[in-house]
């Protein structure tokens, strides 16, 4: 694994998957999400693990899709690559999931915490869908899962805005389980696990899959609808213009074209 490191026993029954791209803001990258994929489907199968804990770093959990990697792709290439139909693989592993997030949850880091069963926050995290910046729209389940969590009108604020909120403001709209100070929360996120891996797993299992059932007749809907949205946003000149004005540290000029 080149861009996580994972710990199948962090704790007894319990596996730690930790983002390892630092320098990048653990920026998620194709292959990193595909060895993600390929981890958990390894956990799911692994008896002696109850729980996965996914987290990243102090300063970020991850702070989006790699956008160097997306700059210049065309709508066609895209489509082609269709990287995003990785997490819907993740989004079938069984066993549960917390997400233990500090600094930056944003774009697809925001949508991939949300993708988790659960998410313990640290006082420093900040989470938001920030695509529309860069010319184009959350592709990652953002426009469905963000909705379903806080509300049409906070949904449309951060998705029309790209506006950055606190722990506490997430905490408030139902995004996040519990905020606690930057030291203790992947310990929390562990508390909450060792609870539950003390449960029975089968049950376990079926009650994640209920819980999921509840909203996922219409996400499949959804989430195709709004990644072929993203896709389009490929042959838009404002999503060049904004996604290589980042990669060169200047402000964007989009033209509505
Ligand atoms: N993709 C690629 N690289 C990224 C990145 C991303 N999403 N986010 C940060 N980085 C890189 C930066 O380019 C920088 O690299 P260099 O040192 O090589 O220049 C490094 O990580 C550190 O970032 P900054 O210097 O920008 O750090 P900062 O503290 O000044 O700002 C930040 C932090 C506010 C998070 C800023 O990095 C930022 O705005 N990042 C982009 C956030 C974003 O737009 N995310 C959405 C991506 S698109 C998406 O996710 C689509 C989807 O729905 C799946």
């Amino acid at each position: 694994m080149e861009f996580i490191k994972v710990t199948e026993q962090y704790q007894p029954g319990i596996a730690l998957i930790q983002l390892n791209r630092p320098k990048e803001l653990n920026a998620l990258n194709k292959q990193l999400m595909e060895e993600v994929r390929d981890t958990l489907q390894l956990l799911d199968k692994n008896e002696e693990v109850r729980v996965i804990i996914i987290t990243g770093d102090e300063r970020a959990f991850a702070a989006g899709a790699d956008i160097k990697q997306m700059a210049n792709k065309s709508a066609i290439d895209m489509l082609l690559i269709d990287q995003f139909s990785t997490w819907d693989q993740i989004r079938k592993t069984k066993k549960p999931i917390i997400a233990a997030v500090s600094g930056f949850a944003l774009g697809g880091g925001c949508e991939f915490a949300m993708m988790c069963d659960m998410i313990i926050a640290s006082e420093t995290a900040k989470f938001g869908q920030p695509e529309i910046k860069i010319g184009t729209i959350p592709g990652a389940g953002g426009t469905q899962r963000l909705t379903k969590a806080v509300g049409k009108a906070k949904a449309m604020e951060l998705i029309l805005t790209g506006r950055f909120i606190s722990a506490e403001e997430a905490h408030f709209y139902g995004l996040v389980n519990k905020v606690v100070p930057v030291e203790m929360y992947l310990h929390e996120a562990v508390e909450l696990a060792k609870e539950i891996a003390q449960l029975s797993p089968v049950a376990v299992q079926l009650a994640k899959e209920a819980i999921n059932r509840s909203f996922e007749t219409q996400l499949d809907e959804g989430l195709a609808f709004e990644r072929k949205n993203f896709y389009l946003t490929f042959a838009s000149a404002d999503q060049k213009e904004g996604m290589n004005a980042f990669v060169e540290k200047r402000k964007p000029s989009f033209t509505g074209r």
